[in-house]
């Protein structure tokens, strides 16, 4: 069955944990969606695990457009949500109408995603006036890194928490369908899906969200640049696929691969032909 804010909403009423992950390509998109996962995120993440940038910053809208389509037609079943890069929605409402706008047409999203609270709710409006669902996001919002002075757990004085339920609020109001929430302490993220009724799905948030995110090289254990305290690698992918490559290149060096299951013949009578 296709998940659809409504079937999102639905699990939050039933307590049914709601399961994202991001993803960036067809093959894995297919198995993502394979395996039932309810959200795949196309997130600006893609600037470091995927093309080896700093942070989100530099990411642009061709590069998300190109990575939702190929997601897009990868998946069945699972809600097709795209970020919204640095700086195409920030300056104008024009620009944040237009840019969701090109990643539904173009990237096949079933809705976008976008960083911030308050200062934000005007394009979440104008988005969701345009039939475009939102997800707001809250807590350590990436593309704000340079104002932040780094990545840090966010919310944890009284006025920074206060601001972060506040914040919810205000995106609930604005039309958003969901909030992530990432490195907030568990607390004030379970206050806030307690507060909300829109589901909240945690990243580094605890347990009492109504769903979870990870970025899926980090759940994997394939990318080691750095590892923040809220990941856990389900299985080390990394390591095997490091030993394929190993194993690879040992057998073509010894000659043992290709061998004749993978190699195509030719009838010795063409072969006779030929000069
Ligand atoms: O870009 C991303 O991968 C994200 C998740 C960390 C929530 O926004």
């Amino acid at each position: 069955m296709k998940n659809t804010v409504l079937t999102l909403r639905k699990q939050k009423e039933s307590q049914d944990k709601i399961t994202m992950l991001t993803c960036y390509d067809y093959s894995m998109a297919k198995l993502m969606d394979e395996a039932g996962i309810n959200i795949l995120l196309i997130g600006d993440s893609l600037g470091q695990v995927m093309l080896g940038l700093e942070d989100t910053l530099s990411v642009t809208m061709e590069d998300m457009i190109h990575h939702t389509a190929a997601v897009a037609r990868g998946a069945k079943n699972a809600f097709i949500l795209a970020d919204m890069p640095f700086m195409s929605y920030q300056a104008s409402i024009y620009d944040a109408v237009t840019n969701a706008g090109r990643l539904m047409k173009e990237g096949r999203a079933n809705g976008v995603k976008l960083e911030g609270g308050a200062t934000v709710c005007e394009q979440i409006r104008a988005i969701v006036d345009a039939s475009i669902p939102v997800c707001a996001h809250l807590g350590l919002t990436p593309q704000s890194v340079n104002a932040f002075g780094g990545f840090k757990v966010q919310g944890k004085t009284a006025e920074a928490a206060q601001k972060l339920i506040d914040d919810a609020r205000r995106v609930e109001e604005a039309g958003a369908s969901m909030l992530v929430l990432e490195c907030v302490p568990a607390p004030i993220a379970e206050k806030i899906t307690q507060t909300v009724s829109i589901p909240t799905i945690g990243i580094g948030a605890g347990a009492g969200c109504d769903g979870q995110v990870l970025v899926y090289q980090d759940m994997l254990g394939m990318f080691s640049d750095y590892v923040p305290k809220f990941v856990k690698h389900f299985a080390e992918v990394g390591e095997t696929m490091k030993q394929a490559f190993a194993d690879y290149t040992a057998e073509v060096k010894a000659g043992t691969f290709p061998t004749q299951a993978q190699t195509y013949g030719i009838a010795d009578d063409v072969l006779d032909k030929l000069y």
